[in-house]
């Protein structure tokens, strides 16, 4: 396994920023999901890495070694596509060996046994090896498929949305699958996805794309819970956050959120309140950012416009006296009403304020 490193990589099709000067350093035996969605420029990352594509400009390194002008077979990556297909032919055996067989490296046939059934082993395949694709469920080809890959041991993985012909059951499932292989492998796994959930819940670190930029480079907790900017606020999450530009009027580390229309206190301490002193702000609350409370003081008076059941949670949409529409993630169990009046409290930790003008991330949890 190796680090890998983007330094300043540029690359245009044509009048098309595909991807704009690039910094991004993984570590050797991260798990790395590039995010964005379509046309974001994380396949064009992936593929340069590959050697699939040629950088206009910058440096790729694979651990210490600059690979811009090694061809793809010899930068020992190992790639899995979307469209993952396997030899219908050969069987699950011959599938997974097939890249040892290829490669004219005369690995010895006793060698190739092992290897296979290891890789059988590891990813749960290994009693299907004498069976032909047609015969597996989609799931299990896709660790063929992934086993195809790892049979070599290459210094790095990349896969490109390999989940996503798979049905949604399987895919959450799958996640764990490939989690739990990272964790066993231990090798450097560089994941496409424009799937926020799947990359919240397998990577190490999350590269957020918009637009051929990278937008943040952070932990899942990071991602989430302090992002760097709007674009990664609404981006990340189940449902789309509630932006709203308001003046924050700032007393010690307590904070109220003053519209034209109404003022919202915010319910507790904020540390970094002081920070949106003086700024433009535009405040973020996703539907975890607020709470149904009981109390009068410190919350903001609502009437409930839509209830959602949302499997375990249900969710409270409620404007505000001043018009503002929130919603609310509350307990499946609560009995709650469209047209009831509701308190809702903002849970400090969970506003997120960002400048005006740059949409850039304003600390205000310190
Ligand atoms: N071979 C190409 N020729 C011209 N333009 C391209 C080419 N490949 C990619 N692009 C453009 O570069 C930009 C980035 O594309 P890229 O494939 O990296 O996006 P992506 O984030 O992988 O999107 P998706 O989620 O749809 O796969 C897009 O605007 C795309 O249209
Ligand atoms: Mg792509």
């Amino acid at each position: 396994m190796s680090s890998v490193h983007f330094e300043n990589v540029s690359k245009h099709f044509g009048n098309v920023v595909a991807l704009a000067d690039l910094d991004l350093h993984v570590e050797s035996g991260e798990f790395v999901s590039l995010l964005g969605p379509s046309g974001s420029g994380k396949s064009t990352t992936l593929n340069l890495l590959a050697g699939l594509l040629d950088a206009d400009e910058g440096a790729i390194r694979i651990g210490e070694r600059v690979v811009n002008h090694v061809s793809p077979d010899k930068r020992d990556i190992a790639m899995v596509f979307q469209s993952y297909a396997l030899y219908p032919h050969m069987t699950v055996f011959e599938n997974i060996a097939f890249p040892l067989k290829a490669r004219r490296s005369r690995v010895p046939k006793k060698e190739i046994e092992e290897r296979v059934t290891a890789v059988g082993e590891i990813l749960g395949v290994e009693a299907l090896l004498h069976r032909y694709p047609k015969e597996l469920s989609g799931g299990q080809q896709q660790r063929v498929a992934l086993g195809r890959a790892m049979v070599r041991d290459p210094k790095v993985f990349l896969l490109d949305e390999p989940l996503s012909n798979l049905d949604a059951r399987l895919r959450i499932r799958m996640r764990r699958d490939l989690k739990a292989l990272h964790d066993r492998i231990a090798s450097t796994i560089i994941y496409v996805t424009h799937d926020q959930a799947e990359a919240l819940s397998m990577s190490t670190r999350i590269a957020v794309f918009d637009r051929g930029r990278l937008q943040q480079f952070g932990t899942p907790f990071e991602i989430y819970n302090r992002p760097a900017n709007t674009f990664v606020a609404n981006f990340v999450g189940e449902r789309e956050i509630v932006f709203f530009e308001a003046t924050a009027r700032v007393d010690g580390d307590s904070l109220a959120i003053e519209t034209e229309a109404e003022t919202l206190p915010v319910a507790g301490k904020l540390p970094g309140a002081q920070r949106l002193t003086g700024h433009r702000a535009t405040f973020g609350l996703r539907a975890e950012s607020l709470r149904l409370a009981d109390e009068t003081e410190g919350t903001i008076p609502a009437v409930v416009s839509e209830v959602e059941p949302a499997g375990p949670d249900i969710i409270v949409f409620a404007t505000t006296a001043g018009g503002l529409d929130l919603s609310c993630r509350v307990d499946g169990g609560t009995a709650i009403a469209r047209g009831s009046p509701v308190r809702l409290a903002i849970v400090p930790d969970r506003l997120l304020a960002f400048d005006r003008e740059t949409g850039a991330a304003i600390a205000v949890h310190g």
